[in-house]
Protein backbone atom coordinates (compact mmCIF):
# COMPACT_ATOMS: atom_id res chain seq x y z
CA UNK A 1 0.00 0.00 0.00
CA UNK A 2 2.24 2.72 -1.32
CA UNK A 3 1.86 6.10 -1.58
CA UNK A 4 3.67 9.45 -3.27
CA UNK A 5 3.09 12.67 -1.58
CA UNK A 6 2.94 15.29 -3.95
CA UNK A 7 1.29 19.76 -3.90
CA UNK A 8 -2.18 19.54 -4.84
CA UNK A 9 -1.29 21.63 -7.69
CA UNK A 10 1.08 19.01 -8.84
CA UNK A 11 -1.37 16.33 -8.41
CA UNK A 12 -2.74 16.23 -11.75
CA UNK A 13 0.18 16.18 -13.98
CA UNK A 14 2.12 13.44 -11.76
CA UNK A 15 -0.95 11.23 -11.75
CA UNK A 16 -0.77 10.92 -15.82
CA UNK A 17 2.59 10.39 -15.81
CA UNK A 18 2.24 7.84 -13.10
CA UNK A 19 -0.55 6.10 -15.40
CA UNK A 20 1.69 6.78 -18.33
CA UNK A 21 4.02 4.70 -16.69
CA UNK A 22 1.97 2.22 -15.12
CA UNK A 23 2.60 2.78 -11.78
CA UNK A 24 -0.82 4.52 -10.54
CA UNK A 25 -2.60 2.21 -8.65
CA UNK A 26 -5.99 2.07 -10.08
CA UNK A 27 -7.91 0.06 -7.43
CA UNK A 28 -7.14 2.76 -4.52
CA UNK A 29 -8.33 6.34 -4.15
CA UNK A 30 -6.45 9.30 -4.31
CA UNK A 31 -6.51 10.99 -0.87
CA UNK A 32 -6.34 14.41 0.35
CA UNK A 33 -4.93 14.65 3.92
CA UNK A 34 -4.00 18.43 5.40
CA UNK A 35 -3.37 20.35 2.53
CA UNK A 36 -1.17 17.38 0.41
CA UNK A 37 -2.09 15.18 -1.92
CA UNK A 38 -1.36 11.35 -1.64
CA UNK A 39 -1.31 9.24 -4.82
CA UNK A 40 -1.44 5.44 -4.54
CA UNK A 41 1.24 3.68 -6.86
CA UNK A 42 1.83 0.34 -7.19
CA UNK A 43 5.32 -0.28 -5.96
CA UNK A 44 7.77 1.47 -3.50
CA UNK A 45 9.33 3.51 -6.52
CA UNK A 46 10.87 6.54 -5.61
CA UNK A 47 9.71 8.45 -2.88
CA UNK A 48 7.08 6.06 -2.32
CA UNK A 49 5.86 5.46 1.52
CA UNK A 50 3.86 3.33 3.33
CA UNK A 51 0.53 4.84 4.73
CA UNK A 52 -0.40 3.44 7.67
CA UNK A 53 -3.54 5.93 8.35
CA UNK A 54 -4.77 4.87 5.13
CA UNK A 55 -8.22 3.63 6.47
CA UNK A 56 -9.09 5.72 8.71
CA UNK A 57 -7.96 8.68 6.29
CA UNK A 58 -9.66 7.27 3.23
CA UNK A 59 -12.66 9.76 2.86
CA UNK A 60 -12.20 12.07 0.09
CA UNK A 61 -13.17 15.31 0.90
CA UNK A 62 -14.59 16.67 -2.49
CA UNK A 63 -15.69 14.57 -5.25
CA UNK A 64 -13.24 16.19 -7.62
CA UNK A 65 -10.62 14.74 -5.23
CA UNK A 66 -12.45 11.05 -4.97
CA UNK A 67 -12.50 11.18 -8.95
CA UNK A 68 -8.54 12.81 -9.39
CA UNK A 69 -7.24 10.65 -12.35
CA UNK A 70 -10.45 9.05 -13.27
CA UNK A 71 -12.39 12.16 -15.01
CA UNK A 72 -10.49 14.95 -16.61
CA UNK A 73 -10.89 18.71 -15.86
CA UNK A 74 -13.75 19.00 -18.68
CA UNK A 75 -15.52 15.72 -17.05
CA UNK A 76 -15.27 16.68 -14.16
CA UNK A 77 -16.66 19.88 -14.84
CA UNK A 78 -19.41 18.48 -16.83
CA UNK A 79 -20.35 15.88 -13.88
CA UNK A 80 -20.63 18.97 -10.93
CA UNK A 81 -22.67 21.21 -12.59
CA UNK A 82 -25.34 18.32 -12.94
CA UNK A 83 -24.94 17.14 -9.48
CA UNK A 84 -27.95 17.62 -7.03
CA UNK A 85 -28.42 15.96 -3.30
CA UNK A 86 -32.26 15.34 -2.36
CA UNK A 87 -32.35 14.00 0.85
CA UNK A 88 -30.34 10.74 1.02
CA UNK A 89 -30.57 11.36 -3.05
CA UNK A 90 -27.71 12.36 -5.54
CA UNK A 91 -28.62 12.84 -8.33
CA UNK A 92 -26.15 13.05 -11.64
CA UNK A 93 -25.67 13.27 -15.38
CA UNK A 94 -23.81 11.04 -17.26
CA UNK A 95 -23.14 11.79 -20.99
CA UNK A 96 -22.30 9.10 -23.31
CA UNK A 97 -18.75 9.66 -22.76
CA UNK A 98 -18.69 9.23 -18.87
CA UNK A 99 -21.46 5.90 -19.01
CA UNK A 100 -18.03 3.54 -18.41
CA UNK A 101 -17.44 5.61 -15.69
CA UNK A 102 -20.41 5.89 -14.17
CA UNK A 103 -19.90 3.21 -11.55
CA UNK A 104 -16.60 4.46 -10.62
CA UNK A 105 -18.15 7.88 -10.58
CA UNK A 106 -21.49 6.42 -8.24
CA UNK A 107 -18.65 5.11 -5.25
CA UNK A 108 -16.76 8.31 -5.40
CA UNK A 109 -19.89 10.12 -4.46
CA UNK A 110 -21.54 8.20 -1.84
CA UNK A 111 -17.77 8.01 -0.18
CA UNK A 112 -17.61 11.69 -0.21
CA UNK A 113 -21.17 12.13 0.91
CA UNK A 114 -21.76 9.78 4.10
CA UNK A 115 -25.35 10.06 4.11
CA UNK A 116 -25.91 9.23 -0.06
CA UNK A 117 -28.11 6.00 0.08
CA UNK A 118 -29.17 6.01 -3.92
CA UNK A 119 -27.21 7.92 -6.70
CA UNK A 120 -29.22 7.85 -9.79
CA UNK A 121 -28.63 9.53 -13.21
CA UNK A 122 -30.86 11.68 -15.58
CA UNK A 123 -32.18 10.12 -18.25
CA UNK A 124 -33.75 12.75 -19.80
CA UNK A 125 -34.99 16.34 -19.13
CA UNK A 126 -38.24 18.23 -16.93
CA UNK A 127 -41.00 16.81 -19.01
CA UNK A 128 -45.02 16.89 -19.21
CA UNK A 129 -47.69 18.59 -17.40
CA UNK A 130 -46.40 17.99 -13.99
CA UNK A 131 -42.29 18.71 -15.15
CA UNK A 132 -40.88 15.68 -13.90
CA UNK A 133 -37.74 13.99 -15.20
CA UNK A 134 -37.27 10.16 -15.58
CA UNK A 135 -34.44 8.75 -13.38
CA UNK A 136 -32.43 5.79 -13.56
CA UNK A 137 -31.07 4.51 -10.04
CA UNK A 138 -27.24 3.66 -10.56
CA UNK A 139 -26.14 2.48 -7.00
CA UNK A 140 -27.49 2.18 -3.62
CA UNK A 141 -30.77 1.27 -2.75
CA UNK A 142 -33.38 0.83 -5.38
CA UNK A 143 -35.90 3.47 -4.61
CA UNK A 144 -36.42 7.17 -5.54
CA UNK A 145 -38.45 8.72 -2.34
CA UNK A 146 -36.79 10.65 0.17
CA UNK A 147 -36.69 12.97 2.82
CA UNK A 148 -35.18 16.49 2.35
CA UNK A 149 -34.90 19.54 4.72
CA UNK A 150 -34.75 22.70 3.60
CA UNK A 151 -34.94 26.12 5.40
CA UNK A 152 -36.08 24.75 8.68
CA UNK A 153 -39.01 22.33 6.43
CA UNK A 154 -39.14 18.61 6.75
CA UNK A 155 -40.73 17.43 2.68
CA UNK A 156 -41.13 13.54 1.69
CA UNK A 157 -41.30 13.13 -1.56
CA UNK A 158 -40.11 10.85 -4.87
CA UNK A 159 -37.79 12.57 -6.94
CA UNK A 160 -38.77 10.10 -10.19
CA UNK A 161 -42.59 11.26 -9.47
CA UNK A 162 -42.53 15.21 -8.67
CA UNK A 163 -41.01 18.61 -9.28
CA UNK A 164 -38.29 19.23 -6.85
CA UNK A 165 -35.12 21.51 -7.38
CA UNK A 166 -32.07 22.25 -4.17
CA UNK A 167 -31.05 24.83 -6.61
CA UNK A 168 -34.41 26.84 -5.86
CA UNK A 169 -34.02 27.08 -1.97
CA UNK A 170 -31.71 30.66 -1.95
CA UNK A 171 -35.19 32.49 -3.83
CA UNK A 172 -37.56 30.49 -2.04
CA UNK A 173 -35.41 31.79 1.44
CA UNK A 174 -35.80 35.41 -0.36
CA UNK A 175 -39.50 35.11 -0.61
CA UNK A 176 -39.82 34.22 3.10
CA UNK A 177 -37.32 37.24 3.82
CA UNK A 178 -40.56 39.25 2.36
CA UNK A 179 -43.64 37.55 3.42
CA UNK A 180 -45.09 39.36 6.65
CA UNK A 181 -46.59 37.48 9.46
CA UNK A 182 -50.35 37.47 9.16
CA UNK A 183 -50.13 37.86 5.05
CA UNK A 184 -52.60 35.80 3.09
CA UNK A 185 -50.75 33.64 0.79
CA UNK A 186 -50.92 31.51 -2.41
CA UNK A 187 -48.47 29.16 -3.93
CA UNK A 188 -49.58 28.01 -7.25
CA UNK A 189 -47.72 25.16 -8.56
CA UNK A 190 -46.82 24.27 -5.36
CA UNK A 191 -45.09 21.02 -5.84
CA UNK A 192 -44.63 18.96 -2.65
CA UNK A 193 -44.87 22.63 -1.22
CA UNK A 194 -41.25 23.82 -0.55
CA UNK A 195 -42.46 27.54 -0.54
CA UNK A 196 -45.76 27.10 1.06
CA UNK A 197 -44.22 25.04 3.87
CA UNK A 198 -41.37 27.06 4.92
CA UNK A 199 -43.62 30.33 4.85
CA UNK A 200 -46.43 28.26 6.87
CA UNK A 201 -43.93 27.13 9.08
CA UNK A 202 -41.87 30.42 9.80
CA UNK A 203 -44.80 32.39 9.50
CA UNK A 204 -47.10 30.86 12.14
CA UNK A 205 -50.19 34.02 11.72
CA UNK A 206 -49.79 33.49 7.83
CA UNK A 207 -52.77 31.78 6.09
CA UNK A 208 -51.47 29.49 3.15
CA UNK A 209 -53.22 28.69 0.53
CA UNK A 210 -51.03 25.49 -1.62
CA UNK A 211 -52.02 24.73 -5.14
CA UNK A 212 -51.13 21.42 -7.18
CA UNK A 213 -52.70 19.52 -9.90
CA UNK A 214 -50.12 16.43 -9.55
CA UNK A 215 -51.97 13.80 -7.07
CA UNK A 216 -48.77 12.37 -6.50
CA UNK A 217 -47.29 15.67 -5.47
CA UNK A 218 -50.27 16.71 -3.34
CA UNK A 219 -50.02 14.05 -1.43
CA UNK A 220 -46.86 14.25 -0.48
CA UNK A 221 -47.52 17.91 0.31
CA UNK A 222 -50.55 16.56 2.68
CA UNK A 223 -47.85 14.01 4.45
CA UNK A 224 -45.47 17.27 4.77
CA UNK A 225 -48.22 19.73 6.39
CA UNK A 226 -48.60 16.79 9.24
CA UNK A 227 -44.35 16.10 9.28
CA UNK A 228 -44.37 19.60 10.24
CA UNK A 229 -47.28 19.78 12.17
CA UNK A 230 -49.04 22.58 10.60
CA UNK A 231 -52.26 24.21 10.68
CA UNK A 232 -52.56 27.17 8.63
CA UNK A 233 -51.89 25.43 5.23
CA UNK A 234 -54.73 24.68 3.40
CA UNK A 235 -53.69 22.37 0.16
CA UNK A 236 -55.58 22.04 -3.00
CA UNK A 237 -55.62 19.46 -6.14
CA UNK A 238 -56.26 21.48 -9.02
CA UNK A 239 -55.66 23.88 -11.60
CA UNK A 240 -53.87 27.00 -10.47
CA UNK A 241 -55.88 28.90 -12.85
CA UNK A 242 -59.30 27.58 -11.64
CA UNK A 243 -58.41 27.75 -8.03
CA UNK A 244 -56.98 31.53 -7.81
CA UNK A 245 -60.64 32.21 -9.66
CA UNK A 246 -62.17 31.27 -6.66
CA UNK A 247 -59.80 33.32 -4.35
CA UNK A 248 -60.98 36.94 -5.78
CA UNK A 249 -59.19 39.58 -3.54
CA UNK A 250 -57.44 36.76 -0.98
CA UNK A 251 -54.09 37.17 -1.18
CA UNK A 252 -51.27 39.63 -0.12
CA UNK A 253 -49.00 37.62 -2.31
CA UNK A 254 -49.25 35.17 -4.92
CA UNK A 255 -46.41 32.68 -6.09
CA UNK A 256 -46.21 31.60 -9.41
CA UNK A 257 -42.82 28.80 -9.75
CA UNK A 258 -44.16 27.91 -13.11
CA UNK A 259 -41.70 29.49 -15.29
CA UNK A 260 -42.84 27.46 -18.69
CA UNK A 261 -45.53 28.77 -18.72
CA UNK A 262 -46.70 30.99 -15.81
CA UNK A 263 -47.67 33.86 -18.09
CA UNK A 264 -50.96 32.03 -19.07
CA UNK A 265 -52.30 32.56 -15.24
CA UNK A 266 -51.59 35.96 -15.24
CA UNK A 267 -54.45 36.89 -14.88
CA UNK A 268 -56.02 34.38 -12.17
CA UNK A 269 -53.03 35.24 -10.26
CA UNK A 270 -53.87 38.87 -10.40
CA UNK A 271 -57.60 38.35 -9.86
CA UNK A 272 -56.30 36.86 -6.58
CA UNK A 273 -54.65 39.33 -5.07
CA UNK A 274 -55.39 41.94 -3.15
CA UNK A 275 -54.53 45.56 -4.20
CA UNK A 276 -50.95 46.65 -3.52
CA UNK A 277 -50.33 42.80 -2.90
CA UNK A 278 -47.42 41.56 -4.68
CA UNK A 279 -47.12 38.46 -7.48
CA UNK A 280 -43.84 36.60 -7.76
CA UNK A 281 -44.10 35.65 -11.30
CA UNK A 282 -41.38 32.81 -12.72
CA UNK A 283 -40.25 32.47 -16.24
CA UNK A 284 -37.54 31.35 -18.54
CA UNK A 285 -36.26 34.77 -20.67
CA UNK A 286 -33.72 35.12 -23.46
CA UNK A 287 -30.35 35.55 -21.74
CA UNK A 288 -29.52 37.86 -23.56
CA UNK A 289 -32.69 40.26 -22.66
CA UNK A 290 -34.07 38.39 -19.51
CA UNK A 291 -36.01 41.32 -17.92
CA UNK A 292 -37.03 42.85 -21.07
CA UNK A 293 -38.25 39.42 -22.05
CA UNK A 294 -40.17 38.95 -19.06
CA UNK A 295 -41.86 42.29 -18.74
CA UNK A 296 -42.83 41.54 -22.13
CA UNK A 297 -44.84 38.07 -21.62
CA UNK A 298 -46.30 40.36 -18.22
CA UNK A 299 -47.90 42.93 -20.52
CA UNK A 300 -49.07 40.64 -22.92
CA UNK A 301 -51.42 39.53 -20.17
CA UNK A 302 -51.69 42.37 -17.83
CA UNK A 303 -52.92 46.18 -18.40
CA UNK A 304 -49.41 48.18 -17.86
CA UNK A 305 -51.49 50.69 -15.02
CA UNK A 306 -52.48 47.99 -13.38
CA UNK A 307 -48.78 46.71 -12.55
CA UNK A 308 -45.33 48.23 -11.15
CA UNK A 309 -42.59 46.17 -11.62
CA UNK A 310 -40.82 46.09 -7.42
CA UNK A 311 -37.93 43.66 -8.36
CA UNK A 312 -35.98 41.33 -10.51
CA UNK A 313 -33.59 38.45 -10.58
CA UNK A 314 -31.97 35.88 -12.48
CA UNK A 315 -32.65 33.22 -10.19
CA UNK A 316 -30.52 30.93 -12.62
CA UNK A 317 -29.01 29.99 -15.86
CA UNK A 318 -31.26 27.57 -17.40
CA UNK A 319 -29.48 26.64 -20.59
CA UNK A 320 -26.82 28.40 -22.54
CA UNK A 321 -29.53 30.59 -24.25
CA UNK A 322 -31.97 30.91 -21.41
CA UNK A 323 -31.99 32.47 -17.46
CA UNK A 324 -35.19 31.86 -15.00
CA UNK A 325 -36.10 35.00 -14.07
CA UNK A 326 -38.08 36.08 -11.30
CA UNK A 327 -40.53 39.55 -11.58
CA UNK A 328 -42.18 40.72 -8.71
CA UNK A 329 -45.15 42.51 -9.57
CA UNK A 330 -46.95 45.37 -7.76
CA UNK A 331 -50.71 44.90 -8.43
CA UNK A 332 -52.87 48.14 -8.80
CA UNK A 333 -56.34 47.83 -8.49
CA UNK A 334 -57.36 50.78 -7.93
CA UNK A 335 -56.12 52.42 -10.91
CA UNK A 336 -58.89 49.81 -13.31
CA UNK A 337 -60.90 52.04 -15.30
C1 LIG B 1 -41.64 23.89 -11.70
S1 LIG B 1 -42.64 22.94 -10.62
C2 LIG B 1 -42.51 23.87 -9.11
C3 LIG B 1 -42.86 23.07 -7.89
C4 LIG B 1 -42.53 23.73 -6.54
N1 LIG B 1 -43.11 25.04 -6.43
C5 LIG B 1 -41.04 23.75 -6.30
O1 LIG B 1 -40.44 24.84 -6.26
O2 LIG B 1 -40.44 22.68 -6.13
C6 LIG B 1 -44.24 23.35 -11.21
C7 LIG B 1 -45.36 22.54 -10.58
O3 LIG B 1 -46.60 23.03 -11.12
C8 LIG B 1 -47.49 21.94 -11.30
N2 LIG B 1 -48.49 22.36 -12.29
C9 LIG B 1 -48.37 22.43 -13.64
N3 LIG B 1 -49.47 22.95 -14.19
C10 LIG B 1 -50.33 23.25 -13.18
C11 LIG B 1 -51.62 23.81 -13.12
N4 LIG B 1 -52.26 24.18 -14.22
N5 LIG B 1 -52.17 23.98 -11.91
C12 LIG B 1 -51.53 23.60 -10.77
N6 LIG B 1 -50.31 23.06 -10.77
C13 LIG B 1 -49.71 22.88 -11.96
C14 LIG B 1 -46.59 20.79 -11.72
O4 LIG B 1 -47.19 19.54 -11.45
C15 LIG B 1 -45.34 21.05 -10.86
O5 LIG B 1 -45.42 20.35 -9.65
Amino acid sequence: MYYISVEKKEAQRIIELLKKNKEFDNSRKVMHVEGKVYVPVLEKIKGAFEFKGEKAKNKPKSIEIALQGILNAEEMKELTASFDLIGDIAIIEVSERLIEKEGEIAEAIASVHKNVRVVAKKEGPMEGLYRVRKLKVIWGEKRTETEHKENGARMKLDVAKVYFSPRLSFERRRILDLVKDGENVIVLFAGVGPFALVIAKKRKKCKVVAVELNPIAVKYMNENVILNKLKNIKVIEGDAGEVAKTYENFADRVLMPLPKDADRFLESAFYACKADGIIHFYTFADAEKPFEDAIKKVLAQLNKENVEFVGKRIVRPFSPALVQVVLDIKVKKNRLE
